[in-house]
């Protein structure tokens, strides 16, 4: 039977690998619309906890797993059995080296991995996000050393992932999906395999646009957030409350998209990807200013941030940070996840804490700060207990996350300032008296 038909059937094995937040609710989706799957890790303690049946990802449920598990499903750190797979998914990361250069190492070692154990018929996917160019400068050529021709009996394409933490309306099966192919048949096969585990699959025509768009949305949300950060400081010199403003535009019913200020950029992409991009133009001697502009407001709020909080603070109580305790509401980069890779609060944690604050912090999602690439100081704190939360503690309450299940009244009554960067007080129609919105 022809790969294509073996993929019409469902009749081919499928093989993800990095299990992580994109990896493992692909390998779920792709193991509900039936497809037999294996999870590939380098990470032994994930491979045994989804051996144990229990998710590490929010987006993916105990209940959506077993039922994975329960269709044949399973994870493991031998990549030999990538012999036995059709479909290869590669969905390691890219992250940014120490020069806030791509780091594409993690994507480099994985081909050489499955270089090692691929038999021609198969179809090998990137979803890691990346510089257009990769699948064809970077992967091919490493597939190529199987000894097997890519594009006549190795397939390859780029499919990105478009995964929204936290978002409760799109999941990895209703969020439409981009898929190409380095050639003809490839395409045909990417958007294959894609459209039987997606609801609907856009293709484009090659994975060089493939790659453009991911980068292109991700540069699109840091841009625009960098827009209203500006504009933020703006208003916020004029008196004028920037989400009021923001509110009264989105009535526009065309030509206006809301974005919301905040803390600074988190998460695995915003704030890598787009250099991604800037990098790459450099080859081709393309200015990227606007890409560049953007992550520089985005990378100075935070110390906007503190330094609103020590004016605020100073007003309030005539003395400077040093010597005081904050607590910051919620690590997490962005609501009712628990995710904290790149979160703007351990930014903000850092300066404070050089200013001499004593930092507690809460969060429901983060009881104790995780290994994160940075900010190893911070590991293995924990949040402070709810009862530890008494009036006069503190010299400010400094919101950072707003995540849905926290407590915000009575954090109104601790006789401290409120500092609010994300507007949560006001949306929940709270007293207003001693919150300043930064
Ligand atoms: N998190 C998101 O919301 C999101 C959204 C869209 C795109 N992406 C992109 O998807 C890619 C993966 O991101 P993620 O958030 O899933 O990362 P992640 O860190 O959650 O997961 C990556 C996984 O890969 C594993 N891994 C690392 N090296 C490996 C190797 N050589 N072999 C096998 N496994 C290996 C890690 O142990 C980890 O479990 C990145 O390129 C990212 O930019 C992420």
């Amino acid at each position: 039977m022809s790969l294509a038909n073996k993929i019409l059937e469902r009749d081919s094995q499928v093989g993800v690998i990095g299990l992580g937040y994109v990896g493992l609710p692909l390998a779920v989706t792709a193991a509900r619309s039936g497809f037999p799957v294996v999870g590939f890790d380098v990470d032994s303690n994930k491979v045994e906890q989804l051996a144990r049946g229990k998710s590490y990802i929010d987006a993916v449920s105990d209940d959506a797993l077993e039922e994975a598990r329960a269709n044949g499903m399973v994870a493991t750190r031998d990549f030999a059995q990538l012999t036995n797979c059709q479909i290869i998914v590669i969905c390691v990361p890219t992250p940014l080296n120490i020069q806030r250069e791509p780091d594409l190492s993690y994507v480099e070692e994985t081909a050489r991995t499955i270089s090692e154990h691929i038999q021609p018929d198969t179809l090998v996917v990137l979803e890691s996000t990346t510089y257009p160019g990769t699948t064809e400068e970077i992967l091919a050529p490493i597939l190529a050393t199987s000894g097997f021709d890519v594009g006549g009996e190795i397939y390859l394409g780029f499919s990105p992932e478009r995964e929204d933490p936290g978002n409760i309306v799109y999941d990895t099966r209703s969020i439409p999906k981009i898929v190409a192919g380095i050639n003809e048949d490839s395409s045909g096969l990417v958007e294959a395999f894609y459209s039987r585990i997606v609801d609907r699959t856009v293709r484009v025509s090659t994975t060089q646009t493939a790659e453009a768009v991911k980068i292109t949305e991700n540069i699109f949300r840091s841009v625009n957030i960098a827009l209203v950060n500006e504009l933020k400081l703006i208003f916020d010199a004029m008196d004028i409350d920037i989400w009021e403003v923001i509110e009264g535009a989105a009535t526009k019913p065309f030509g206006f998209m809301p974005f919301y200020p905040g803390p600074g950029l988190g998460g695995h992409c915003i704030p890598i990807d787009p250099f991604y991009l800037t990098w790459k133009a450099r080859e081709f001697e393309v200015p990227t200013r606007f890409i560049e502009l953007a992550g520089e407001i985005n990378t100075h709020m935070p110390y906007h941030i503190v330094n609103r909080l020590r004016q605020v603070v100073d007003e309030n109580s005539g003395q400077g940070l040093r010597g005081t305790e904050v607590l910051l509401v919620g690590v997490a980069y962005k609501k009712n996840v628990s995710d904290m890779r790149e979160s703007p609060a351990m930014k903000l944690m850092q300066l404070l804490e050089e200013a001499g604050v004593n930092v507690s912090f809460i969060d429901p999602h983060v009881p104790e700060i995780p290994p994160m690439r940075e900010y190893g100081q911070f590991v293995a704190r924990h949040a402070i207990s709810p009862k530890a939360i008494t009036k006069g503690r503190f010299a400010a309450v400094l919101i950072a996350t707003d995540h849905n299940n926290i407590e915000y009244a009575p954090l109104l009554d601790l006789g401290c300032p409120v500092l609010d960067t994300r507007n949560v007080i006001a949306k929940l129609g709270l007293p207003l008296d001693n919150v300043t919105k930064i």
